[in-house]
């Protein structure tokens, strides 16, 4: 008899047995597999969290007891006299340290005003080479000291972009700083600027540093999230510049991508696409940064 014997009663009832049993297997697999994975995004969103707490108060705690030691010092100055070297010296100190506190401090509204879709850029036309010019030659005494090889290669033909100077500062400042920093000495970061077919731009930022896996990609561009934590705590950050990057890079109607592996180094590309209309979509429907009080689709 030719499977799916119609007809037959016996038979009809064991395949309806058959099919019932099957479904209720079905649908414990998937229930099995959407405990799993809730149960490891909690647990991932749970790790991160206690990382961003210990690393947030690393962060903010270094600089201001920087700013309060140095102010004590030079506070008892009348008492206890420091030669006028050593007061500039706490001065720049207290300075350098207060300017980090306020780039902490930044970055988290910014990224607060990201998730909430309340972020505007500034738009006008702006040559891009100045730009990339500018933040290179401002990195460059960090790579020095760092022995790092910094080169660029900026094409002379960059079409004109609308966009945020200072906002554009800020991701390719973030970028650079985080090619540097995950170099070692007689590493290699470069920068290359071209134009693409469509008119467009394309931004390399490529270095020789420790890379990252596929999934340590993934931690790098969730908000608050460093790779390894143990790595990255001497290294300084709060895991905010890539994710408002990305954000920031979105609102521009451009798009970033990472490729790397972990020991090889690390390129991330930027891409402009040539014309695009000034209407700013929100940040958040972009990013797919989410705000912390939505819940998961
Ligand atoms: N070029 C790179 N090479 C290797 N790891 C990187 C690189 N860029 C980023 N990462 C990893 O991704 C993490 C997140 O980067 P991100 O720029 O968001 O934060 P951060 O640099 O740690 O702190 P912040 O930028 O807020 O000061 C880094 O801590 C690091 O672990
Ligand atoms: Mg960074």
């Amino acid at each position: 008899m030719p499977f799916g014997s119609v007809g037959n009663p016996k038979s009809n009832t064991l395949m309806t047995e058959y099919a019932s049993l099957l479904s209720d297997a079905v649908l414990r697999r998937r229930a099995h597999v959407a405990e799993n994975s809730a149960r490891i995004e909690t647990e991932l969103a749970s790790k991160i969290k206690s990382e961003f707490i210990a690393n947030m108060s690393h962060e903010l705690k270094t600089p201001l007891n920087t700013v309060i030691g140095f102010s004590k010092l030079l506070n008892q100055h009348q008492d206890r006299p420091l030669p006028d070297k050593e007061i500039v010296e706490y001065a720049a100190l207290i300075h350098e340290a207060a300017g980090r506190l306020l780039s902490i401090i930044n970055d988290i509204l910014d990224i607060s005003k990201l998730q909430s879709g309340a972020y505007t850029i500034d738009s006008h036309e702006l040559n891009l080479e100045d730009i990339l010019t500018s933040i290179l030659d401002e990195f460059q005494p960090q790579a020095d000291g760092g022995e790092i090889t910094l080169s660029r290669e900026i094409a002379p033909d960059l079409p004109f972009v609308r966009g945020d100077a200072n906002k554009l500062k800020q991701i390719f400042s973030n970028i650079l700083s985080n090619a540097i920093r995950f170099s070692s000495a007689g590493g290699t970061v470069s920068l290359k600027a071209f134009r693409t077919d469509d008119h467009g731009i394309a931004i390399l930022i490529r270095d020789s540093g420790v890379g990252m896996s596929p999934e340590e990609i993934s931690v790098a561009m969730t908000p608050f999230g460093q790779v390894d934590g143990g790595r990255s705590r001497w290294r300084e950050g709060a895991g905010l510049g890539l994710p408002i990057a990305k954000a920031l890079i979105e609102l521009h109607h451009g798009h970033l991508d990472i490729h790397s592996e972990a020991n090889e180094g690390t390129e991330v590309i930027i891409t402009f696409p040539g014309r695009h209309s000034m209407t700013t979509p929100s940040a958040a429907a972009v990013s797919g940064i989410r705000h912390p009080q939505e819940s998961t689709p």
